[in-house]
Order: C-alpha cells, then structure tokens, then sequence
C-alpha cells in the first residue's frame, strides 16, 4: 500500500472515531475523498433500499445534486450501484455522459470517478468525485478511494446508521409503469412512456416539464379523470389500474379533490353554493364555511363568481376541492393565471391544507420557482420521468420570488 493510501485511509478512521450521525461520518469522509484525489466537487449517493433509488445526501464543492436520485443502472451513478464497481472517465468521455441518466450539475469536459461504497455484504451508496485538478483519475485514486469507501460502509453498518430519504412511510399512490396512448388522426401517439412513481401520504409533491410532455396527463390519470393505456395504479393498495365506471366514479368522489387552472365554477352559483353542492356529494364533507374560512374568504360567502378577482375565484376553487376532505387533492398548474401577489396567496393556502391537515398534494407547473416549496420535485420529459429530487428544506409559499 502506498503512502497516500495509508495517511488517507488513516485520515478516514480518525474522522469516523467521533462521527456519531450519518451525515457527519459522510460530511468528513467526503472532506477527506475530495482533498486525497485532488478533486473540485464530490458527492456521496445512498441506495434507499425501499424505493430501490439512489440519492445524494453530500455534497462538497457543490450542492446542486444534493436530492437527486437514479434508478438502479440509470447514468454513472446507478451503473456503480447495479455492478458494484468503479468507474473512472476520462474528461473526453464525460461529454457524452450524464450525471445520474437525469439532470444535474454540469461534469462535460471534466474528468469523473464513482466509487462503490460497500461492505463485504451489500452495496449502500457510491462516492462520486469530478474535476480532479492535476488531469485524470489513476489507479491509484480508485484503490485509495476503494479501500477507504469499504472502511466507511463498515463504519456505517457498526454504527447502525440508516438512510431513510422517504422516512418510512407506505406511499399512498404507487404508479407503476404506466402508458398513454392517443389517437391523432390515424397515428397512434404515446404521451406517457412509461411513468413510475411513489408519492407519500402528507407530501407536497410537484411535477415540472414542458408544455406537452403529459403532466396533465398523469395528473388526470391518477386522479381517476381519464384512463391509461397500460400500467398500474394503486392507491392505497387498492387496484385502480382498470377500473370500473362506479368504482371510477366512488374513487373520484372519495379521494380525490382537483384544482384547475381555470376554476370551473357554476356562474349561476354564490361562492359558497359552489362549495356547498359539492360538499353535498361527497361523503365525508367538512362544512363549507370552514372551507370557506380555510382559503380566506368567509366574507366572500354570498359573492358571484362574476364579482370575484381571479385570485379568489381560485380560492373558491380550492375550497370547493377541500370540503370533500380528499386524502389527495391534484392541482394542475393552480396559479398560471394569476399575478404574483395572488399566487403567493393560493400557494399558501396550499401550503396549510399540506401542513395542518396533512392532505397528499400533486401540484402541476411550469415555474421551477414554485417547486421549491415542495418536498419532491419531479421533472418530466418527453412522457418520461427525468429525475425526482428532495428538498430538504422546502421554502414557505410566501418566501417564494420571481
Ligand atoms: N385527449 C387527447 N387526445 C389526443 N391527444 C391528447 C389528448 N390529451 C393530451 N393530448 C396530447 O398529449 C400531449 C401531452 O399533453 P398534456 O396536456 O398532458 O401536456 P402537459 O405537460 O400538461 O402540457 P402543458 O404544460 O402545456 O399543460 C400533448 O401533445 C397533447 O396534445
Ligand atoms: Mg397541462
């Protein structure tokens, strides 16, 4: 073993001896990966055993990967952790490659090395390091990080540290594999190419993409508005992959309240007759003033739809999704119509009903700024998901600037 080898693997064992969380034996040994091979940016990924992704939790010399995950073989990441080997580019090679498969900070024309992390065992991360400054990864970069990363993982499993991104909840909508095909004159055109995903009960989730890369499809999908191609959808547990049009119809009433962009309400209806029908059907209704008194307008009760701001009428719209008490309320791009002050104030009131009452939110948008409120963020492209990050310290609707 070489002196590098020795100091650094020396170095490792000192910083781990007073680690007494995760995050810090990570912070340290990372310190320590990114000085030994000389390099500008470092992260360390960890495998979430629960939803089988990998997730960066540390940064060094960057924080703008922190959050994202990759599938098992998806990208540089998710090729370590599916063969449990390293891997070192070359600066040349990396401009064909991507971060995670995803998106993610800029690596082209800088040179990368993922480094399983690993007991005799299992594999529970990888350490990733770019930009090391004197040109290219060698061999003895990967021994010296393999052997360390294998002292780290031992640390780890010893110390009983666990890794729980998702804390450890059931989701409450497991979507699975799932397809949208439609007809456009003769041709057949799949939107949704194949979607999974998980979203927890109580999580503000929100989806990105570009205009036409089916957010709006999912959304309608998971909420029982429209049907899929092929796939599976379970929503707590239940099966609502093929459904039936009374089981459509039950499922819609009971779980599901829905905000759109254009609010949808009845012009010959008072703001609170618009809540009040609805609240009507459902079966476990709150009492509409509440919702009323929820979004700010229990002044607002006796008001024409005619003789309110655009703001309001969507907070009426929101209301009216909330005095069903759904488990899951769908909000497809909820504040494209309105101006700033007034989207603050809807997305506040989203905010609370996510909070206080622990509803499941899917939000739509087009505004990456908005995605910082939430607690993950999905971006999709071309009917596919591109990449699913945590926040983990999500911003209030009200810090919230564009
Ligand atoms: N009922 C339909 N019949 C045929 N094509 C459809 C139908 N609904 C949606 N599409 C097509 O599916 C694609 C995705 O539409 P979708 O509304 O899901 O996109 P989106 O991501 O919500 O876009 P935007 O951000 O503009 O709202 C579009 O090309 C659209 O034309
Ligand atoms: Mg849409």
């Amino acid at each position: 073993m070489d002196m590098m080898n020795v100091q650094t693997l020396w170095l490792i064992m000192e910083a781990l001896r007073d680690a007494n969380q995760l995050e810090d034996a990570l912070a340290k040994s990372l310190d320590i990966f990114c000085d030994a091979t000389k390099s500008e940016k470092g992260t360390i990924w960890m495998l979430d055993d629960a939803s089988g992704r990998t997730v960066a939790v540390m940064a060094h010399g960057t924080s703008a990967a922190v959050g994202e995950s990759a599938s098992r073989g998806e990208g540089v990441v998710g090729e370590v952790i599916a063969t449990e080997k390293s891997r070192a580019y070359k600066a040349s090679e990396v401009q064909k490659l991507k971060y995670a498969g995803v998106d993610g900070p800029d690596i082209t024309g800088k040179s990368l090395l993922c480094v399983p992390i690993k007991t005799p065992k299992h594999i529970i991360g990888c350490l990733l390091l770019t930009g090391k400054a004197d040109g290219e990864y060698t061999q003895a970069d990967i021994d010296v990080c393999e052997n360390c990363c294998s002292v780290l993982a031992l640390d780890i499993e010893d110390k009983g540290f666990s890794f729980r991104p998702f804390e450890d909840r059931k989701p409450i909508v497991t979507v699975r594999g799932i397809i949208k095909e439609f007809m456009s004159g003769e041709e057949i055109r799949r939107i949704l190419k194949g979607v999974d995903l998980d979203v927890f009960p109580g999580e503000l989730m929100v989806v990105l993409g570009e205009s036409g890369c089916g957010k709006s499809t999912l959304l309608n999908i998971i909420g029982g508005m429209d049907r899929m191609t092929e796939g599976e959808l379970l929503v707590e547990g239940k099966d609502m992959s093929q459904p039936s049009e009374d089981e459509l119809t039950e499922y819609r009433r009971e779980y599901i309240g829905f905000i759109f962009q254009a609010y949808n309400l009845m012009p010959n209806l008072s703001a609170y007759e618009n809540i009040e029908f609805i609240g009507e059907i459902s079966d476990n209704p709150m009492d509409s003033m509440e919702a009323l008194r929820m979004v700010g307008l229990e002044e607002k009760g006796n008001s024409m739809p005619s003789a309110l701001s655009g703001g309001q009428m969507q907070r009426v719209s929101i209301a009216r999704a909330l005095v069903k008490n759904p488990k899951i309320i769908l909000a497809d791009e909820p504040t494209a119509a309105l101006d700033y002050d007034t989207s603050i104030k809807v997305l506040k009131v989203i905010e609370d009903i996510v909070k206080k009452r622990n509803t499941t939110v899917l939000m739509v948008t087009h505004n990456p700024e908005i995605a910082k409120m939430a607690n993950r963020v999905v971006k999709l492209r071309d009917g596919k998901i591109s990449s699913i990050r945590v926040n983990l310290h999500p911003l209030n609707a009200t810090d919230l600037v564009w």
